[in-house]
């Protein structure tokens, strides 16, 4: 396990510490954020990725929340499921991959124009590694966008992530930004939160 980025001890521990293979084995082609939230993201991905550019939708599902009526070169996907994956409709190619076992990307450095981590960061428990890899398969000044939510599956998010709020969870994901050697950082909070109406939404954006 990496470095723990100044964080203490079982920062990156689960409650449930079973291998994420058997989690995510049952396929769950369900929307995590709600109808506001993923406009907003669309909204957001249709300023901040390059039309016609090659992505990389890493920790995908099912869904990518890309803007329907722009076409990118090529979406490459990621994520535990297969099925879920071979359902996006986005995705010119995917791959299955634990990121928790090997954080490594299977990619040609600098071949990647944008990539998105969406609703997922808080299950990392390499972040800096994973982002690491991330940087080396982005072109210089290509953007990573990394969005998140106040939902999640509770017992698979890691220790630190579950002691923070929405503010503290910006930060972190900040400081996972600069230890991967990202430098230009941006956080945009997309959507408010009102309970039981309207999920909050935030996107934190890196550029090596
Ligand atoms: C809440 S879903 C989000 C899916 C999709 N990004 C979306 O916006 O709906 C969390 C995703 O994180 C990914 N994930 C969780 N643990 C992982 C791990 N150890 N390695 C790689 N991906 C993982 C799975 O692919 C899972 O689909």
């Amino acid at each position: 396990m990496e470095d723990v980025l100044g964080l203490p001890h079982g920062a990156f521990a689960k409650l449930d510490a079973e291998d994420d293979e058997l989690f995510y084995e049952p396929p769950r082609l369900v929307c995590h954020i709600d109808d506001g939230a993923i406009a907003a993201l669309t909204g957001f991905y249709r300023t901040a990725l390059p039309p016609g550019g090659v992505l990389l939708d890493l920790m995908s599902s099912w869904v990518s929340h890309l803007p329907p009526e722009i076409g990118y070169g090529q979406v490459i996907g990621h994520g535990m499921n297969a099925t879920e994956l071979a359902a996006n409709p986005r995705l010119s190619r995917w791959f299955v991959q634990n990121l928790n076992r090997d954080p490594g990307l299977p990619l040609g450095a600098a071949s990647v124009d944008a990539a998105m981590i969406c609703v997922s960061i808080q299950y990392l428990q390499q972040p800096a590694a994973v982002l690491r890899e991330v940087a080396r398969v982005l072109r210089p000044a290509a953007p990573l966008v990394i969005s998140f939510s106040n939902r999640c599956f509770w017992t698979k998010a890691v220790a630190v992530w579950r002691a923070l709020d929405d503010d503290g969870h910006a930060r972190l994901v900040e400081t996972y930004l600069r230890h991967a050697g990202f430098t230009r950082i941006e956080t945009h909070r997309l959507t408010e939160w009102v309970e039981d109406v309207s999920d909050p939404m935030t996107a934190v954006v890196g550029r090596v």
